[in-house]
């Protein structure tokens, strides 16, 4: 069974089409990313995945559950990290994360708070108001609070952006585990060297249609090209970006 299955979903925000009958299946077990440039329809996707935005038309399945009929079942499975980190300024971290146990019930909170702090090391702010982190530290933050109920799927909006090179690495580390757990991780990102290296498929979006999906050999087979190649081709064929030079 698909851990994702996004079912003709449509986005209108007035006359503009943001995502347009979307298709897309991804499994369980696999690291998928979502690229596309600036304005594609990537956010609106995700907070109709998660369950924040109600699509016009068409359905989201998240782990079988229907995400706007099943919302409780959906979300219990369900790990959310935003394109901009939802957190409480006024707590500390470990408040935050000691609220977000409570909400989710979860089992022996005070190890996992611990075990995911040191993880992301974040211990030294433990106590310190969250208004006092940097971003990247945030962004930490945020991802903690989407894997400490134990989620089954991740899904992640831009998760290393704004992360220095060892908190990125330690980041991927920790989704592949995850993965490698049964877990099922989608993410958006810009950065294509990641994707390039991390993702089992990807799905390309353009003015809010999937243009392209697949492995990397797949995607390959169009033309014998980097990611960022096929990307740029893509992004041009579909009318958008810097008209490039034939090579
Ligand atoms: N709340 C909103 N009201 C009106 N239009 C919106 C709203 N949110 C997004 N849009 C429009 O929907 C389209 C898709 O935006 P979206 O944020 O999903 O893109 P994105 O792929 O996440 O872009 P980025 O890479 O910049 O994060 C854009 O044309 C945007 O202007
Ligand atoms: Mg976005």
């Amino acid at each position: 069974m698909a851990a994702i299955k996004l079912i003709d979903l449509v986005r209108k925000y007035g006359d503009t089409v943001a995502v347009d009958r979307l298709n897309l299946e991804v499994n369980k077990g696999e690291i998928f990313g979502f690229l596309g440039p600036n304005g594609a329809g990537k956010t609106t996707t995700i907070k109709m995945m998660t369950g924040l935005l109600s699509p016009t038309s068409g359905r989201v399945e998240v782990g079988g559950f229907d995400i706007v009929r099943n919302p409780m079942e959906a979300k219990k499975i369900l790990g959310y990290v935003p394109d901009v980190p939802m957190l409480f300024e006024k707590l500390t971290g470990r408040e935050f994360l000691d609220f977000v146990c409570e909400i989710w019930r979860v089992e022996k909170k005070e190890e996992k708070i611990e075990y995911w702090l040191r993880t992301f090391e974040l211990l030294e702010v433990a106590d310190a108001l969250i208004e006092s982190y940097s971003h990247g530290m945030k962004q930490k933050l945020s991802m903690v609070q989407a894997l400490i109920h134990e989620p089954q799927i991740l899904i992640l909006d831009e998760p290393f952006t704004g992360l220095d090179p060892l908190s990125a690495k330690k980041s991927k580390d920790i989704l592949q585990e995850f993965v490698a757990g049964g877990g099922t991780v989608f993410f958006s990102t810009h950065i294509l060297d990641v994707a390039e290296r991390f993702c089992d498929r990807v799905g390309i979006i353009v003015r809010g249609r999937l243009v392209a999906v697949g492995t990397l050999e797949e995607l390959r087979e169009v033309s014998d090209r980097t990611l960022e190649d096929i990307f740029l081709r893509l992004i041009s064929s579909a009318g958008l970006g810097e008209k490039r030079e034939e090579s």
